[in-house]
């Protein structure tokens, strides 16, 4: 039904972020949407004009019985009331769908690029970002009916690698390394930055011991490739805990044979320059600076890599979109990348998308770190995160078992970490606030499993859920919450379209609230035969949204707490 009303909608402003909302009060509506305000912009119109415009358009191209009445609100809302029987219907519909929101399978394949550590180099909480956003999205594309490819595009190559060889070849330990790899490997790149200001030669030494990783040495590839797998064992245990897993762990080093090919084929296209002595390709035309694709050395780039990188994808895999899920710090290069794609005519028709985001902020608004150098532990900080949600269970001293506290306060901490990431904007700054992460209370992660435990609970105590008797359902109390239950699929295509996961986010959250106070108020299981069918029915299909769409984040739901 919302459906419906989108779709009228959609086919007159396809490509503008306008919503469609349940609202929140009866006296305005079952419905609003702020399309008329889009369509205003894009138009030079007055939003009140279109808002008229769009009232008879939806008059013309609904179900006779579906609209009630549709009133239009200065400055230009429409809020939409639907019919009983259209309400009762969809709510019909919701109980007979096995997983509602599900995509058929199409034959469409998405390539969602995120976490993409550097193995050298530090890692940051930007990682744990790009970790959590891409495997929501990959996840909603995947349910949405998209074959997905996720990958994995590690930093394993590049002129960082020299300057690791020679901090480890100069005070490096093998058995620290053995013992936490990313944090020693680390270590030394910090460690290499300070004794450079005393010793600039070191920059030629690593320079040298990355032409000799190129050129196959074998003391350093024996280093290299030690360091990498070192590596890859830890990060794999962190992306256990974070429950995410690749489809692929392709990452730079890949395309080391690659890279002379794609520099050819932009020579070859004319799309190149000699300036003093590197090679760039200008990119005036597209107001950005030039994209540098061999330094006068000879020595190939982060950008080279990407273009071969990019071919490959396109060849390999006929995608319809890759996605490129990185800090808005890499938003030049990216843009330089694709700016490359359009000259070249690379994957013309194929959607390239940068999903930016931003900092990770401390408490007191700083860049968030936990040690001098920006060295972060990400494995500390899920540590912490399940430490704190262990405390929270002890307080509540719910009656679990040893085994099921430690299970319980595994997925609250994570999924308070995750939620906290993906129930804001992603393209703004983030704060790690743990207080507020973890409460019970409030746009939590904590808070929206908490709730599907309780409801769950109802369900178990109710032992089955009768068929729907539909007419029993009550007019605003009962409807405001099929409402709700109807956006998902909405909820879930705008998040798509715009890589926003906190559209589903809120959309949780929003069910969520909707639901308890529900049933603060209604009885359940004491109420008469018929309301207690219909709102059986109710917390049966809001538990079903809430564990598939926290799901869809990355977020386990328990079922006691
Ligand atoms: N490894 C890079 C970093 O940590 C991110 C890679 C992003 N992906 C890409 N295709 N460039 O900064």
């Amino acid at each position: 039904m919302i459906k419906t009303l989108t779709d009228i909608l959609r086919e007159e402003l396809p490509d503008l972020d306008f919503d469609v909302q349940t609202s929140n009060d009866p006296e305005r509506g079952h419905l609003s949407t702020n399309a008329a305000f889009f369509l205003a912009k894009r138009d030079h119109a007055s939003p009140m004009k279109m808002a008229e415009e769009l009232r008879s358009h939806l008059h013309k191209h609904a179900p006779s019985d579906y609209f009630e009445k549709i009133e239009i609100v200065a400055p230009g809302f429409i809020n939409v009331w639907l019919t009983p029987d259209a309400i009762r219907s969809e709510f019909k519909r919701i109980c007979k769908t096995k997983v509602w929101g599900k995509g058929k399978k199409r034959k469409e394949t998405a390539i969602v690029e995120y976490s993409s550590p550097n193995i050298a180099k530090p890692l940051h909480v930007g990682h744990l970002r790009s970790t959590i956003i891409g495997d929501a999205i990959a996840n909603i594309y995947d349910f949405l009916g998209y074959s997905v490819v996720r990958w994995n595009y590690i930093g394993d190559w590049g002129t960082q690698f020299g300057k690791t060889i020679v901090a480890y070849k100069k005070w490096g330990d093998r058995e620290k390394i053995k013992k936490s790899p990313v944090e020693e490997l680390s270590r030394l790149y910090v460690k290499f930055h300070e004794e450079l200001k005393q010793h600039p030669e070191l920059e030629d030494s690593a320079r040298e011991e990355f032409k000799k990783l190129e050129n196959g040495n074998k003391t350093n590839l024996k280093l290299w490739r030690w360091f990498k797998k070192e590596s890859l064992k830890e990060l794999s245990k962190i992306y256990n805990r974070l429950g995410v897993r690749f489809s692929i762990y392709i990452g730079e080093s890949f395309y080391q044979d690659k890279m002379e090919g794609s520099v050819r084929s932009l020579i070859v296209d004319g799309l190149t320059k000699e300036s003093e002595g590197a090679l760039i390709v200008p990119l005036e035309k597209y107001g950005l600076s030039p994209g540098l694709i061999k330094k006068s050395d000879g020595a190939t780039l982060y950008l080279t890599r990407d273009i071969a990188n990019l071919e490959f994808r396109l060849d390999e895999y006929k995608p319809s979109k890759i996605v490129y899920v990185i800090a808005n710090e890499q938003a030049l290069h990216l843009s330089q990348l694709f700016a490359i794609a359009d000259l070249r005519g690379l994957g013309e028709g194929v959607e390239l998308r940068h999903v930016k985001f931003g900092l990770v902020l401390g408490e007191e608004g700083k860049k968030f770190s936990t040690r001098e150098g920006g060295v972060i532990e990400l494995g500390q900080v899920l540590n912490e995160a399940v430490k704190r949600a262990e405390q929270t269970i002890k307080e509540r001293k719910a009656s679990l078992t040893l085994v099921e506290a430690k299970r319980v306060a595994q997925a609250i901490g994570i999924g308070a970490i995750k939620y906290n990431d993906l129930s804001q904007n992603r393209l703004s700054d983030i704060t790690f606030d743990w207080e507020k992460m973890l409460s019970l209370e409030g746009n939590s992660g904590p808070y929206l499993q908490y709730t599907y435990a309780r409801l769950k609970n109802i369900l178990r105590k109710a032992r089955v859920v009768p068929k729907l008797k539909a007419s029993a359902l009550e007019e605003n109390r009962d409807f405001a919450i099929v409402m709700k239950l109807a956006e998902f699929p909405e909820v879930l295509k705008r998040a798509s379209q715009f890589y926003m996961p906190h559209y589903l986010a809120n959309y949780l959250y929003e069910l969520a609230k909707k639901a308890n106070s529900f049933y603060q108020s209604e009885p359940v299981l004491s109420s008469t035969p018929e309301f207690r069918n219909v709102r059986l029915n109710l917390v049966k299909e809001t538990v079903k949204i809430l564990k598939t769409g926290l799901n869809l984040l990355g977020i386990e739901t328990v079922e006691k707490m």
